[in-house]
């Protein structure tokens, strides 16, 4: 009996390894696959904030392998370089925060951001690679001046100016998540849509966190969002 127990838990072992190591020289970087956790196409719905699940992503290939290339449409890929770009600009603007920032709720919010936008532009940048996405390694030329001008502020205004400015894009790219997820037709982007809403709606909520949004910051927000 004790031999029995001892060869399963032999196999258990070497099957975790292989799967391990096939994960390891695949697309996906995250950690081992549970040999006896199949994928479920609704099984990480309440997978939490971690990135993608590598069930998922190791499926998604997979998936891909069998039934052939999934279509990434101009609204997928400009959708990719938005991710990339918010990451651009937010990190920096979380660390500014962390020196500049007055209210310790503004510091909260920049190390979300920090912590946030430093997973999900790992994310992108696999996504990119395997969809064959080029990704821009600047911030757009509107997002380098809030940098700038978060730069040149401190204190109170640097508060305001922190959480007016990122409620606002974070409230506009919200939006444009919810078009891209229901559309898309690619599994990749239907996973990263939905890391990337996880993220934006947390940053949103520390944003307001801070009882320093504006009513003209929600207003700018909507008039932005509104169907054309
Ligand atoms: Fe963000």
């Amino acid at each position: 009996m004790r031999a029995v127990v001892a060869l399963a838990t032999a196999v258990v072992a070497a099957v975790a390894v292989t799967v391990f190591v096939q994960n390891d020289q695949g697309e996906a970087s995250a950690g081992p696959v549970a040999a006896n956790a199949p994928y479920q196409p609704n099984s990480d719905h309440d997978s939490g904030n971690a990135g993608h699940a590598a069930s998922g992503r190791t499926d998604a290939a997979e998936g891909q392998a069998a039934s052939g290339p999934q279509p990434v449409t101009e609204v997928d890929k400009t959708f990719l370089v938005a991710v990339r770009q918010a990451g651009l600009w937010e990190i920096p603007a979380g660390k500014l925060a962390q020196t500049r920032a007055s209210s310790e709720q503004v510091k909260r919010a920049g190390l979300h951001l920090l912590d946030g936008h430093s997973k999900l532009d790992q994310l992108v940048r696999e996504d990119a690679r395997i969809l064959g996405v080029d990704l821009p390694d600047e911030a757009t030329p509107e997002q380098q001046e809030w940098v700038t001008n978060l730069e040149n502020a401190k204190g109170a205004e640097f508060d305001r100016m922190f959480a007016n400015v990122l409620r606002a894009s974070h409230g506009k790219i919200f939006a444009t998540i919810g078009e891209v997820r229901a559309a898309t037709q690619n599994d990749l982007i239907r996973r990263h849509s939905r890391q990337a809403n996880q993220t934006v709606l947390d940053h949103m909520e520390v944003l307001e966190d801070t009882g320093l949004v504006d009513g003209s910051t929600f207003a700018d927000v909507e008039k932005a969002v509104q169907p054309k």
